[in-house]
């Protein structure tokens, strides 16, 4: 651990919590990007705070990621039982992506472990013009996209930029106009500044950023001393409601407040 003391969390979790104006800040010990422990404890911390606000009934949508499979892994079912009538849904298409940490299996995966129901959007999630405009036309991808646009719960991953980009396979010419546009963050297909503002988005189907603003609560997750300037981003954005994370991304996060 960076910090070995407990109550230097909780304090830095206060701050952290203040400075943006968060419902509430889980930092655990450690390092996740170097730690595959660590990384696990965050996927527990994650799985405990978004079964601590879904009510029976919810629909809740995830994003892809390796932090998000780490979620789903470490939940297992309710002791008040199977939550049969709770929703679990992709955030986005996610098609592209390995299929271990694509928002589908995420969500069916999540659903499983506690007795949920799920749906799943069948698309890519970076699409062409044509490809979008036939797709969103379809009655079967609109019914699913009205369902995840009302989800009243989102629970996210966070990655850099430059990192998810590249992850995308996106080409040079838009990987430098990212960088031009100053895009420090990357989370639901959005790419943020350092001030939090859109710098660009993906064309793809799924959560709009309107939805994104009108959700009741959301959920990031993200760790990593690498990620510190990203979760500051999404968190400048203003439309987070509950940041899990750990120490070394939180100790990050604190130098830019
Ligand atoms: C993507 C999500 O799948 O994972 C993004 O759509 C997020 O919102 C990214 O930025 C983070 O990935 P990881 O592997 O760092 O958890």
């Amino acid at each position: 651990p960076l910090m070995k003391d407990l109550f230097g969390l909780v304090e830095l979790e206060e701050k952290i919590k203040k400075a943006y104006g968060l419902r509430k800040v889980v930092v655990i010990p450690g390092d996740s990007e170097s730690s595959p422990e660590v990384k696990r404890e965050l996927g527990r911390a994650g799985a405990r705070t978004l079964l601590s606000f879904v009510e029976n009934g919810d629909t809740i949508a995830v994003t892809g990621g390796s932090t998000l499979a780490e979620v789903a892994e470490q939940m297992s079912p309710l002791a008040a039982g199977p939550l049969k009538g709770t929703w679990f849904v992709p955030a986005r298409g996610g098609l592209g992506e390995s299929m271990e940490i694509q928002a589908n299996t995420i969500a069916s995966k999540m659903a499983k472990r506690v007795g949920a129901e799920y749906r799943l959007l069948h698309v890519p999630d970076l699409l062409s013009e044509d490809a979008y405009q036939s797709l969103v036309q379809d009655q079967h991808i609109q019914e699913i996209v009205d369902v995840i646009r009302r989800s009243r719960i989102i629970i996210h991953g966070i990655g850099d930029a430059m990192e998810m980009a590249r992850r995308r396979k996106l080409d040079e010419d838009s990987i430098r106009s990212l960088q031009q546009d100053g895009a420090i963050a990357e989370s639901f297909g959005y790419y943020f500044s350092e001030e939090g503002a859109v710098v660009h988005k993906m064309l793809t189907l799924g959560l709009r950023l309107e939805d994104i603003m009108q959700t009741e609560t959301i959920i990031g997750i993200a760790g990593g001393r690498s990620k510190g300037k990203a979760i500051h981003a999404v968190l400048k954005f203003g439309h987070e409601d509950i940041l899990v994370t750990d120490e070394a991304a939180a100790l990050e996060v604190e130098k830019e407040i």
